[in-house]
């Protein structure tokens, strides 16, 4: 509202009356559709849940890196009819620019490593936790603005960068109390694909539309895609024999299909060989049906799934070796994941892993009996702070008991009491909330007591 409309609505008195100015239109209190605010407790959940991805990143030996969140648009203007391309949150800024909210990170991601190309030491391993935006219809943990953990590795042509990744991502599962039983990884490599449509005369250039279509099986009945499919050369012999392949789940199906020499069985071969040193068989499966909806991979393609079947993909990720050519660039070989922040939450509130409710955390809360000794308790927690104590200071005279339900509210373990005569004689009253044990101890001395945890 303007100021002219508040004075318009002060004129006739509604403000004075206490109630909202009567002109005045009400704040609508929720957030854009499809965004979230992040009220404390939420953050305290997503600070835990980036905590982990960065403690793995960190134990894998993967640099963080970021990039702005508004882009050019022809950042993301690929032309193999992908579903995230139609959902840009896109327009024109004030000097005339197409520009872009990032729906992914990988495209920001291949910008800058094209940029320091020739003084980047191979391999990049980097990872990122951005917010993505994509305007899509909005289901269960499905949304219009979601934080991907993004991890990539560049310069590494074979399978071990796959099985890095992999391996990092079970890691994750493993540390937040999730087991094969729980979670899956679908492997695949476009590769199989590729190989049949060569076979069945399909042209090289027409590959790539083809596993975006592939891709929307999925979610589509193959009479929705048929068309299409016939477009780009496959009549329904050659749609019916990549549905054949498509719905192999063991290797010796895959190398029967293809034959021996197969480079793609051999890469799938390779790559469930190191998964076994990585000790993650358990988590993997071979499914020719996984593709994902991106037109940049390449070789191999996996996703993370719930094995009740209950979610959509956890997280999803691929080898993507053009990805830099289609820039203009020099080929550099790539693969990479991204794990979305929504799908695992509500798995791991199905299963009751998400950590329990912990408040602001203050080790101590510190209160002075009233306005005269608000000097007095800020002099006393601004020593305990000196010291590396985190203190919660009571910013306005309330009662003892008051005082003492917030300080159980945040979670803290003393609270500290600055009383008038006490605070004469150089004195303050400690509590340990875990005993009940109260003493009176000298103000010098409380840092050092709550420090060895002691003041009973
Ligand atoms: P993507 O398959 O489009 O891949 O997304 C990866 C993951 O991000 C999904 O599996 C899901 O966890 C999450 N995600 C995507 N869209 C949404 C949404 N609307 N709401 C909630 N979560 C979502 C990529 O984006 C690739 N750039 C990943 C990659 C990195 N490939 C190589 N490096």
């Amino acid at each position: 509202a303007s100021a002219a409309v508040l004075q318009d609505a002060e004129k006739r008195g509604g403000a004075a009356r206490g109630g909202p100015p009567a002109a005045v239109e009400k704040l609508d209190l929720k957030p854009p559709k499809g965004t979230r605010d992040v009220f404390p407790e939420d953050m305290r959940l997503r600070n835990w849940l980036f905590g982990h991805w960065r403690g793995v990143a960190s134990s894998f030996g993967f640099e963080e890196y970021d990039a702005p969140v508004l882009e050019s648009e022809s950042l993301y203007t690929r032309k193999s009819g992908e579903e995230v391309t139609q959902q840009l949150y896109c327009f024109e800024d004030k000097g005339g620019r197409r520009v872009s909210l990032r729906p992914e990170m990988t495209p920001s991601l291949a910008r800058m490593v094209m940029a320091k190309r020739k003084s980047l030491t191979l391999p990049v391993k980097w990872f990122s936790i951005p917010q993505c935006w994509r305007y899509e219809r909005m289901t269960r943990g499905r949304r219009r603005e979601h934080y991907q953990w993004n991890m990539d590795i560049w310069g590494v042509s074979g399978v071990a960068a796959e099985a890095e990744l992999l391996g990092a991502m079970v890691t994750f599962f493993e540390r937040v109390g999730l087991r094969a039983e729980d979670v899956g990884i679908r492997v695949n490599s476009r590769g199989v694909l590729t190989e049949v449509l060569h076979s069945l005369g399909v042209p090289g250039d027409k590959h790539t539309a083809t596993c975006v279509l592939v891709d929307k099986l999925d979610k589509m009945p193959l009479e929705a895609v048929a068309g299409d499919l016939a477009e780009l050369g496959l009549e329904e012999t050659s749609v019916k024999r990549l549905l054949e392949v498509m719905e192999l789940r063991d290797m010796g199906g895959v190398e029967a299909f293809l034959g021996k020499e197969s480079p793609a069985a051999e890469e799938l071969r390779k790559l469930f060989a190191l998964a076994e040193s990585y000790g993650i068989s358990d988590w993997l499966v071979l499914d020719c049906s996984v593709v994902r909806g991106l037109a940049y991979y390449t070789g191999t393609v996996f996703e993370a799934f719930d094995r009740r079947g209950k979610l959509r993909a956890i997280a999803g990720g691929g080898r993507y070796d053009a990805l830099l050519e289609s820039f203009g660039g020099e080929a550099l070989p790539a693969a990479g994941f991204g794990f979305g922040d929504a799908v695992i939450v509500e798995l791991l509130s199905d299963r009751g892993l998400l950590p329990k409710e912990a408040g602001p955390g203050a080790t101590a809360v510190v209160f002075g009996w009233d306005d005269e000794l608000q000097g007095a308790a800020t002099e006393v927690a601004a020593s305990l702070r000196r010291e590396g104590i985190s203190v919660d200071l009571v910013l306005q005279p309330r009662k003892t008991k008051a005082n003492f339900k917030h300080a159980t509210r945040v979670g803290a373990t003393y609270v500290v009491m600055v009383a008038p005569s006490e605070w004469e004689a150089g004195k303050v009253s400690v509590k340990d909330l875990r005993t009940s044990d109260q003493k009176e101890l000298p103000v010098g001395e409380v840092a050092s007591h709550i420090l060895a945890g002691d003041v009973a």
